[in-house]
């Protein structure tokens, strides 16, 4: 697809695509300079804290073998919806889940600790009254599973403190405290009889999930309203971990799950190719020059970045006859999955991407050559989404090369990005595939770790009871 292939296009229509595609393209040589840079910060983060990729240990050191069995409660909250779940252990891998979505209000998200909390409370305080899951006097407190995917800087496997809030959620006086115990303060408050066992980022429980599932996995990735990863890592090269254990357990528990927080790759802008239009989102965000990574791959911001390149098209009377809505006009109204519709789109006339323009969006009558200009933007912007992602991901198995030399490493993956954008994994795994050479990008694995987090929460809070009678032997 280049953009010369758009019939019908004007000569400014074509030369403004051409610099669209020249800011928008990441070749194969940028690829690898963003994995030095990569691979630089991560080994900065592991050292010592305050670094751009976080690197936080989540305190989960031992792999599910996939027999684990048990009933566990996991709340799963930080992207639209809070999921409360009942995740049932089988063993063999397998596991069964019955669960219950609340979409997060938005005075909720902006609030404060006490309410933010509390609102989480009532949603748990639902479930149990709608599956009749009370504990009868007699029985214990039901353990819980807490995934909650943001910056927590964790002091044990069941306590944490939040680092800052992204992703549109700004609760007053959470950052810096432990959410656990406000959570398990707020459920007490409703008589829930309910313990928290464990403290999970999403990509850990897309990680165990997937390790539950499958033995070869390495890594865990979040590709949706964020982005981020967790992987193995020897827990030698984690330099700023303050050692715990016996020198004998150390050979047991010798790996360390590392949440990355791959979003915060590059606050500097140094490596990543930042075009005008990503510092015209990042600047309006809650958090500018911070997530700069994820503001240029995750859903959450990807519709924006194509809605500032649309109106530059217009403004510059290239689109639309120069013409827009107001509900173009408004921020974060270009819905990613528009995008995910629109290059889908394979309709003659791009009667789809026509009803989004259109009906959804209020615009002016479109002409066939203004949709496939539209198409085009988005297709650019979710080709540089998934290479970007690509090279993420190749720095990890580069790190952990020792483990993709040996044979077929698993990558678990989740979220809106990896399961509906047209193409995302093939463009990722192709781009793996230039970063890695093809011997050992044979050996990458990628699966859908479908609601991991709810799953990997669970199995996180049965680890953790394994993890402790190992130390504590
Ligand atoms: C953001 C959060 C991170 C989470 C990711 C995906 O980057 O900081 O913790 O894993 O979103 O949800």
């Amino acid at each position: 697809m280049a953009s010369n292939d758009i019939p019908h296009a004007t000569s400014a229509q074509q030369a403004a695509l051409r610099d669209l595609e020249r800011d928008l393209t990441v070749d194969t040589a940028k690829l690898q300079s963003i994995v030095q840079g990569f691979i630089k910060s991560m080994n900065q983060g592991l050292e010592k804290d305050g670094n751009s990729l976080a690197m936080i240990p989540s305190y989960v050191r031992t792999r599910p073998t996939g027999q684990e069995k048990g009933t566990y409660l996991a709340l799963d909250l930080g992207g639209t919806n809070l999921r409360v779940c009942q995740v049932t252990l089988e063993g063999h891998g397998q596991f069964s889940v019955v669960q219950q979505k609340f979409t997060i209000p938005q005075d909720v998200k902006h609030s404060n600790a006490r309410m933010f909390f509390d609102w989480i409370a009532d949603c748990v305080s639902v479930f149990l009254t709608d599956h009749d899951l009370e504990p009868k006097p007699e029985d214990q407190d039901i353990p819980l599973g807490f995934t909650f995917s943001f910056a927590v800087s964790q002091s044990s496997i069941n306590r944490g403190e939040l680092i800052m809030w992204n992703k549109g959620f700004s609760a007053e006086g959470v950052v810096g405290r432990d959410v656990v115990l406000l959570l398990q303060d707020a459920l007490k408050r409703k008589h829930l009889r309910i313990r928290i066992a464990a403290l999970v980022n999403d990509t850990v429980g897309a990680l165990m999930t997937s390790a539950y599932q499958n033995p070869s996995t390495v890594m865990g990735v979040i590709f949706g309203t964020g982005t981020n990863a967790a992987y193995y890592e020897k827990l030698a090269r984690v330099a700023k971990w303050e050692d715990d254990a016996s020198a004998e357990l150390h050979d047991k528990l010798d790996e360390m799950v590392i949440n990355m927080e791959w979003g915060g790759f590059d606050n500097a802008k140094e490596f990543l190719p930042v075009t005008f239009f990503d510092n015209g989102v990042d600047r309006e965000t809650q958090n500018p020059n911070k997530q700069v990574f994820e503001k240029m791959i995750s859903g959450l911001y990807l519709g924006e970045v194509a809605r500032k390149v649309l109106l530059h098209l217009i403004d510059c009377r290239l689109l639309f006859n120069g013409l827009s809505s107001t509900e173009l006009n408004q921020p974060y109204n270009f819905d990613t999955a528009y995008m995910s519709t629109i290059v889908a789109d394979e309709t003659s006339d791009l009667g789809d991407t026509k009803h989004t323009l259109e009906t959804v969006l209020l615009l002016p009558e479109t002409t066939l050559t203004d949709r496939r200009v539209v198409q085009r933007v988005c297709y650019l912007l979710g080709l540089r989404a998934a290479r970007l992602s690509a090279a993420a991901l190749a720095s990890v198995l580069t790190v952990r090369q020792d483990l993709l030399a040996s044979g077929p490493c698993t990558v678990g993956i989740d979220g809106s990005m990896y399961e509906f954008y047209p193409q995302f994994e093939q463009f990722l795994l192709e781009a793996v595939g230039e970063i890695l050479g093809s011997s050992l990008a044979q050996n990458v694995k990628t699966t859908l770790a479908k609601d991991g987090s709810g799953v990997g929460a669970a199995i996180v809070a049965m680890v953790a009871d394994k993890q402790r009678e190992l130390l504590h032997k």
